[in-house]
């Protein structure tokens, strides 16, 4: 059965964001529009959010939450890397917080044939962005040894990462390899049967490697955190929901950079100063309540 997507931290977002009516948000990764519809809420009667999202689905889905909200709700599709032309189409110079919910949406693992869930049997594309060109597949079929090894151990800190790249050379020998079934075939063959868990699939981090690869999730990570600040009024938010530890080190590393930046410089300070010294995460009945919470951690800066 399909669900819908429950977005998580609700609250603590919103208490760091401290929405106040007429004020202006970015939701960098729009998915269905949870978090804005709450954000919207909170800034009547007049509050704006520009919202993001690369993802076709998502930008449907979440233009179909968003309709009683008219004007309010400012929809783009494209990268949240490339925020300043939301910014310009919407007449809007700076902004009072700008929200990342990294990560999938529930409509990306159960919906369509996009390759992101390894139950079940779906063409190997895990493109967010359909637009973009290279897909799970292309990797798989054309990275060397090598590259597939670093991919694994960079972006799935997989122990197994060079055993699994060799099956995956073996087997694309005998025939290409297209779908996730056989991909999670291939790489249970590799990992030795002890240790296999029950409780976490032994392919889970091969679909993660190559979903970050994929979609370059770190580098744009990266990018917008180094970039997004500007764009924040002095006092305005940056809220940050990541899902692994990965993501986490470079949101924890970047706002550190961000807050140090100009210190040893002209003198000037950082451009931004950290409010939650540890990530905050969900409740327990959060996490209760939606598994998928159980990884999330939430990071936020200040501009000062
Ligand atoms: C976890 S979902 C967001 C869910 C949303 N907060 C809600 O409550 O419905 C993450 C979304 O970010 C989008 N996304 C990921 N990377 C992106 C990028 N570089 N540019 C734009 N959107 C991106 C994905 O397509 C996905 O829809």
């Amino acid at each position: 059965m399909e669900s819908q997507h429950i977005p998580v931290l609700v609250e603590e977002v919103m208490m760091l964001l401290r929405c106040e009516p007429g004020q202006i948000f970015v939701d960098a990764t729009l998915g269905g529009g949870g978090h804005t519809l709450e954000i919207l809420r909170r800034t009547a009667p007049d509050g704006i959010v520009i919202g993001i999202d690369w993802d076709e689905e998502a930008i449907s889905e979440a233009t179909r939450a968003l309709m009683p909200f008219g004007e309010r709700a400012k929809i783009f599709r494209q990268s949240f890397v490339d925020l300043p032309g939301p910014l310009r189409a919407a007449k809007v110079e700076q902004v009072d917080g700008i929200l990342l919910d990294l990560g999938l949406s529930s409509f990306h693992l159960e919906r369509g044939q996009r390759g992101f869930s390894l139950k079940v049997e779906q063409p190997l594309d895990m493109r967010m962005d359909d637009r973009r060109d290279l897909t799970a597949a292309d990797l798989v079929n054309s990275l060397s040894a090598q590259e597939l090894e670093q991919t694994l151990l960079e972006y799935g800190e997989e122990r197994w990462a060079r055993r699994i790249a060799k099956a995956i050379v073996v087997e694309r020998q005998r025939s290409p390899i297209r779908t996730t079934q056989v991909l999670r075939k291939v790489v249970l063959r590799a990992i030795p049967g002890r240790f296999h868990t029950r409780k976490i699939d032994p392919s889970t981090r091969t679909f993660q490697a190559l979903r970050i690869r994929v979609n370059d999730e770190l580098g744009n990570l990266r990018k917008v955190l180094e970039a997004s600040w500007r764009f924040l009024k002095s006092g305005g938010r940056m809220c940050v929901i990541s899902f692994h530890s990965l993501e986490d080190r470079v949101v924890k590393e970047g706002f550190r950079k961000l807050e140090k930046e100009g210190k040893d410089g002209v003198g000037s300070g950082g451009v931004m100063r950290i409010i939650t010294p540890k990530p905050v995460t969900p409740s327990e009945e959060e996490r209760k309540r939606n598994p998928r919470s159980r990884s999330a951690k939430l990071r936020c800066a200040e501009r000062v």
